[in-house]
């Protein structure tokens, strides 16, 4: 193996991540496979994890993951692959310590598994509800549960989650993939807010990519070289970094274009309880545009925080 592999030498400048271990999940194909590749050539270990199932999460083979090591060892990078589910408490553990077995530690862990099934609210069934929460959001929690201790200890750490834009502004027929990627981003506010202390930043990527996951018609506006994963990978490079100057961040990231997705409250409605009655189903009729005007908002720093303005605009009113 090569001291330096030639694409951490291209690297940017300051951006190595050498002698770090980062777990990657469901990095066998698609958008983790890609981030398996950048990570390791910014210098990472990478525990290239990956079930190997069809699309709807179904069976299982070893050769995606193994072909991604291979990929990482002929670049000259460091890459073992572990082809457990994350879809339970005991894989996710598993797959932890594997990756601090193989390469002594952990530092990053990229949470990117994900599983995809169809249906309009009306014909779900239980099986494929529990089947896509369990890997999307459980795997989320118990690949990170363990590696968080470890990372809590070292007083460093990169958690990074994937969420969707479908999560945030929804799609026909994706009730439970997008409740599965809702649910990632209440996780990541609150976990960045607990790591912040430890050092650990938490951050997730909402991709927009050509995979299988994707199909061939959702991005057929732009031509296949401007909608590759290659374009997202760079992100998880920048919140996998010790540069990534921000955490509880949700970014939306495809065919060249970065953006901040996030939750704010608008200005809203007040009538103060004391001085003016109770607020009544009428008034919420009557100022509609207030509670829904988004150009007056702010963005409170956790729950607290907004219970505060409220407090302030009671006292202050
Ligand atoms: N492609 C997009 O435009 C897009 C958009 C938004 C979110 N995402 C998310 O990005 C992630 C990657 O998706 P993709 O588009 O690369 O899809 P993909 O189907 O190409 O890759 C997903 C990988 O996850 C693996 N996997 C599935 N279940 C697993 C499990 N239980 N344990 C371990 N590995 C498992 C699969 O074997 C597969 O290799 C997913 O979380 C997906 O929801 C993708």
């Amino acid at each position: 193996m090569n001291e330096t592999s030639d694409a951490e030498k291209s690297g940017a400048p300051g951006f190595s991540l050498r002698d770090r271990v980062a777990i990657v999940t469901g990095a066998g194909a698609g958008l983790g496979r890609s981030y398996a590749l950048a990570l390791a050539s910014r210098g990472a270990k990478v525990l290239v994890n990956d079930l190997g199932s069809a699309l709807d999460g179904v069976g299982g083979d070893t050769s995606p993951a193994d072909m991604v090591v291979a990929e990482i060892l002929e670049q000259g990078g460091q890459a073992a692959a572990n082809y457990t589910s994350v879809a339970t408490a005991a894989g996710g553990e598993e797959i932890v310590n594997h990756a601090i077995e193989v390469f002594g530690g952990i530092d990053i862990v990229v949470n990117n598994a994900g599983n995809m099934r169809l249906s309009s609210f009306a014909k779900l069934d239980v099986r494929t509800i529990n089947e896509v929460l369990d890997v999307h959001l459980g795997g989320a929690f118990y690949v990170t549960k363990p590696a968080y201790l470890h990372m809590v200890e070292q007083k460093r750490g990169r958690i990074i989650f994937t969420t969707s834009g479908l999560g945030v502004f929804g799609i026909y027929g994706a009730d439970v993939y997008a409740a599965a990627k809702g649910g990632i981003g209440g996780l990541l506010t609150v976990l960045a807010l607990e790591g912040e202390r430890h050092g650990i930043k938490v951050n997730a990527v909402a991709p927009m990519a050509r995979t299988r996951m994707s199909g061939d018609d959702l991005y057929s506006a732009l031509p296949d070289e401007f909608v590759g994963s290659e374009h997202v990978a760079p992100v998880v490079e920048y919140f996998a970094s010790d540069e990534c100057a921000v955490t509880g961040d949700m970014w939306s990231v495809g065919a060249g274009s970065v953006s901040r997705l996030f939750s704010a409250r608008t200005r809203g409605y007040f009538k103060h309880p004391g001085t003016f009655g109770r607020v009544t189903a009428e008034d919420l009729a009557a100022h509609l545009d207030e509670i829904q005007d988004v150009t007056a908002f702010t963005q409170p720093s956790d729950w607290l925080a907004e219970w505060d303005e409220v407090v302030h605009l009671f006292k202050t009113t």
